[in-house]
């Protein structure tokens, strides 16, 4: 099989590989003219088995900015695995009408497994709790946008940090890049996994805190990245409705904040963040999920080869 590039996970990407990006999304965004045929003729397969609204149409809005069409499903009901096609064969034929793969499954693997049977890019969508690499280059994007850099940031992750694949992708991204700090903000239940934990320490000199109250590192922190309790990974609904409403962010809570914190979120969102807080300065993550199509319209034509 000849040599092809996928996304399945951050580290399929140098730090270098992840700058570009990043700047080039940027590029993209301020000069959309310039790029709007780069993929004139190319097809994006955009297979969703797990419902989405950001990943799904920041995709297909980044092609048919890039002059490029789609096909593909948001429904695997309507396809042949319904009757039992294997996922391998699925891909295999998506490959023969398609140019390039961005595929979400809940299953965790599968968009790697895909990769293995897949003659074209493969992209990972997010695969069940474990990876979401380009809502890592989505959330990238934005802290360069509204820091400067992503290096030297203290910055807490507020929530599931158990289910949630942004964290899960995102935190080694950034370990990556001299985070100073990073605060955990969970209920016991949903912690990081110890493995990330190890992971990160034995690798990198950064800093990790693990702490129950958001209140407790409020003052402390340059970045708030808030997630939601992911209640379709909770195996009863008991232990769900028992944590769903462990972290509500309101104007009060944010009262000792830095006036320069900003907020993320990779959304959606359920109650985690109060409607209060959109219109307070400090809130992007609607400006995140906008800034979303660019850094993928980046990787798109890195993964087809056009720039
Ligand atoms: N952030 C994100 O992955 O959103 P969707 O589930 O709507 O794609």
């Amino acid at each position: 099989m000849k040599n092809v590039r996928h996304l399945i996970e951050p580290s399929d990407l140098t730090n270098d590989e992840i700058l570009t990006l990043v700047n080039l999304g940027i590029e993209m965004e301020d000069n959309p003219k310039k790029y709007a045929d780069l993929c004139k003729g190319k097809i994006l397969g955009s297979l969703f088995f797990e419902p989405s609204t950001r990943t799904k149409f920041s995709f297909d809005s980044a092609m048919l900015r890039l002059g490029g069409s789609l096909m593909g499903f948001t429904d695997a009901n309507t396809t042949s695995a319904k009757k039992g096609e294997s996922l391998g064969d699925t891909i295999k034929v998506m490959g023969s009408y398609t140019d390039i793969i961005v595929m979400r499954h809940p299953k965790e693997g599968a968009p790697k497994l895909a990769s293995e049977y897949s003659t074209i890019p493969v992209i990972n969508g997010g695969d069940g709790g474990h990876q979401h690499p380009t809502q890592t280059l989505t959330d990238l994007i934005t802290i360069t946008k509204y820091k400067n850099t992503i290096e030297n940031h203290t910055i807490a992750f507020c929530g599931d940090l158990k289910f949630g694949r942004t964290v899960h992708s995102l935190i080694k991204t950034l370990a990556r890049f001299n985070t100073k700090k990073f605060y955990l903000i969970s209920p016991k239940e949903l912690r990081l996994p110890e493995f990330i934990i190890d992971k990160i320490k034995s690798k990198y000199d950064v800093e990790i805190e693990e702490i129950t109250q958001l209140e407790d590192a409020m003052d402390k922190i340059d970045i708030l990245y808030m997630t939601r309790i992911q209640k379709e990974r909770f195996f009863n609904e008991e232990d769900y409705l028992k944590l769903k409403n462990s972290y509500i962010l309101t104007n009060d809570k944010i009262k000792n904040a830095k006036d320069d914190m900003i907020i993320m979120h990779p959304l959606p969102r359920v109650n985690e963040i109060s409607p209060e807080i959109d219109t307070n300065k400090r809130a992007i993550y609607f400006e995140q999920a906008r800034l979303g199509v660019y850094v993928r319209m980046a990787l798109i034509a890195k993964l087809l080869g056009e720039i």
